[in-house]
């Protein structure tokens, strides 16, 4: 225990105050991903890729199509964000060698070691980072799964019409939150409204827009700004208090589209979406790949349900400025 996350963070608080939530968010994503795997049905939670194979066959495919669009570059980067137990790039591969040219240079960005050993494991060559900016320049197509939602946010309290920080502090016993000193006076809204921003997923955002080529992200969140903190924490696929176990449950909160959005065009790339899961896989033909596969009906169902990931998961892509919507998307369209 006295080594442990929650001790650490005890210690720290205790000797210099409470710590802002993006920094404790931070520190538990790390521990936790740092921990073993966290996926599957006897783990923390299920991602699409895990549900079925269909899932990064079709973005294997969507891949190659970038390429075709890129004018199929010899040089060419395939960039993973948080590849989990790699399954995603792995599928995606496979179904890529219908179109033998196509031979990307794969890396993945990965800070956990634990998560590296699982990606090496599946037995394809890559290059392997901590962040996206040591890829190496030069043409590239990157996807996302559930990586963005795990990236650490801020959060905002309105009290008496100013936003304070929201800070984690540790009363002796629990981790709670407390509010920060008075930033700004604020404007529309009202007191007890929580606001998040999420930098490091801007920054990201930014970042992978200023590199020519395409991507595509997939998770869960909005496109107005809910006025209420969407942190989440989940441990045995069963909702927890975000703050209760530090580093033992897995953190996350809702992408906020727009922001991605924005970040993306400023970044100078073209932005379509996001558009429902379950559409895009749809028009890219997931229908007739589970009839073809068989014995899919319940994965199907999970990926493109309005009840299920269908709805609740959106798709982003980034490209060229001035290119035409890429495969599953329609200029124009998005929220
Ligand atoms: C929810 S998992 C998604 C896994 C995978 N994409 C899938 O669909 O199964 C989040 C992934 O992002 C990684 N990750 C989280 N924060 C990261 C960061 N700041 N930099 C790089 N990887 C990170 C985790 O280790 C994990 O591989």
């Amino acid at each position: 225990m006295s080594g442990s996350l929650a001790a650490r963070l005890a210690r720290r608080i205790g000797r210099d105050g409470p710590i802002p939530l993006a920094e404790f968010m931070a520190l538990n994503n790390a521990a936790y991903y740092a921990g073993g795997d966290p996926f599957g049905r006897g783990g923390d939670f299920i991602t699409a890729p895990e549900i079925s194979q269909m899932f990064g066959e079709i973005v294997g495919l969507w891949c190659v199509d970038a390429w075709e669009r890129l004018g199929r570059p010899a040089d060419i980067r395939l960039v993973e964000l948080g590849p989990g137990r790699g399954v995603l790039m792995a599928d995606a591969l496979r179904a890529a060698r219908l179109q033998p040219a196509f031979r990307p240079e794969v890396h993945l960005v990965e800070t956990s070691p634990a998560l590296r050993a699982l990606q090496r494991a599946q037995g394809f060559d890559a290059a392997w980072h901590d962040r996206v900016e040591t890829v190496p320049e030069g043409p590239a197509i990157w996807i996302a799964n559930e990586f963005f939602d795990a990236l650490p946010v801020r959060q905002f309290l309105r009290v008496n019409g100013c936003w304070h920080e929201r800070l984690v502090d540790y009363d002796g016993s629990h981790f709670r939150f407390a509010a920060g000193p008075a930033l700004r006076h604020a404007g529309a809204g009202e007191d007890g409204d929580i606001s998040e921003v999420c930098p490091a997923a801007t920054g990201m955002a930014a970042a992978l827009a200023a590199r020519p080529g395409y991507g595509l992200a997939v998770d869960y969140g909005y496109v107005e700004p809910p006025r209420r903190p969407t942190v989440q924490a989940v441990s045995g696929h069963e909702p927890v208090d975000p703050l209760s176990r530090p580093g033992e449950a897995d953190m996350s909160a809702h992408v906020d589209f727009a922001a991605l959005v924005r970040a993306g065009r400023e970044g100078g790339a073209a932005v379509w979406g996001p558009v429902p899961q379950g559409a895009w896989l749809k028009r890219l033909g997931i229908e007739a790949r589970a009839a073809r596969l068989g014995g899919q009906e319940e994965a199907l169902a999970r990926l493109t349900g309005g009840d299920a990931m269908g709805r609740l998961f959106r798709v982003l892509a980034f490209g060229p400025a001035g290119a035409p919507a890429p495969a599953g998307f329609v200029d124009g369209e998005g929220g």
